[in-house]
């Protein structure tokens, strides 16, 4: 099974992210790191708990992380998932706690004593990431890979230019993208092929126990803010694309290039400049996807619900 730690802002699709993570039998869920992104650090961070409890998710540690990017203030995404960061389903208070360690500790720690063998799949701003790689530039031979959820080869979703993970600290971002380890970014244009559609929900909806029905209350809120906001049909759900990447290397279309993070721009802030045509001149750094199955990304999403 590959090893992987999420490291995440939960966030309704972060939500469906960490289940499809952890009971996917592919991949063995070491840890989960929570950062500030949709929301403060410390409502992700009970959110990770929530839905740890509500799925009997119990034997993986839950660490708290950073609260703030590295050189910038918070701004977090109520817009979309509410004022908990994950408004829509009643959930009673989570039945386990956080470990004491740090996320970023909790990071270190793991890759130090690894055998070079663990996937990061970050779905939130890149705080933590960038914050271990910092500290202890030791682990960067230990990441095997990243397969993170943010960025988009042309327009935005928090300005015209920007994606929400990357804009909310785009500093950490550089950072991440110039580490060196091989990089697999799922953008808006892979995350926007992933809609909750009619059809879907109506599956969804087929299926028994609290957990899809979690998710389908989790889906609806979402569908609410997505019409509401960007006038979709229905809601993508980005942060399971990024982990189904790593499952099934059939799920999503990818090419290789170059990509540089834009932290000043006047307009552009946040962006990921992609050089699909070599423009730059500058080596590839990342394996960007470009297009998504639909059918194969829902269907695995969807039996690894089934297994709760
Ligand atoms: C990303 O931003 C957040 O709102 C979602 O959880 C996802 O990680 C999409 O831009
Ligand atoms: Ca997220």
């Amino acid at each position: 099974r590959q090893k992987v730690i999420l490291d995440c802002d939960p966030g309704h699709d972060d939500a469906i992210a960490l289940l499809l993570a952890a009971r996917h039998p592919a991949l063995e869920l070491l840890a989960v790191t929570t950062v500030a992104g949709n929301q403060s650090v410390e409502k992700t961070s009970l959110n990770a708990l929530k839905v740890c409890s509500l799925a009997n998710i119990l034997e993986v540690p839950v660490a708290k992380g950073m609260n703030q990017p590295l050189i910038r203030p918070a701004r977090h995404a109520a817009d979309i998932h509410g004022d908990s960061g994950m408004d829509g389903p009643e959930m009673p208070p989570p039945t386990c706690s956080l470990v004491p360690q740090h996320a970023v500790d909790l990071l270190i720690e793991m890759l130090l004593q690894s055998d070079g063998d663990v996937v990061l799949i970050p779905t939130g701003p890149l705080t933590n990431i960038a914050t271990a790689m910092r500290r202890e530039p030791a682990i960067l031979p230990k990441i095997q890979a990243i397969s993170l959820m943010g960025g988009a080869i042309s327009v935005g979703n928090v300005t015209a230019s920007a994606e929400f993970n990357i804009w909310a600290d785009p500093e950490a971002a550089a950072l991440v993208f110039a580490c060196g380890r091989p990089i697999t970014m799922v953008p808006l244009e892979v995350t926007h092929q992933a809609l909750a559609t009619g059809e879907i929900m109506q599956r969804l909806k087929a299926m028994t126990g609290p957990v899809p029905a979690f998710v389908a209350d989790l889906l609806t809120y979402f569908a609410d803010s997505y019409r509401q906001v960007f006038g979709f049909p229905s809601p993508p759900i980005h942060d399971p694309c990024a982990v189904a990447a790593l499952i099934d290397p059939d799920v999503i279309a990818y090419k290789e290039m170059h990509v540089a993070i834009e932290c000043r721009g006047q307009w552009t802030e946040g962006r990921t400049i992609c050089d699909i045509y070599g423009k730059t001149e500058l080596p590839p750094n990342v394996r960007v996807g470009y297009a998504l199955n639909f059918e194969r990304f829902w269907t695995l999403l969807l039996d690894t619900l089934q297994l709760y």
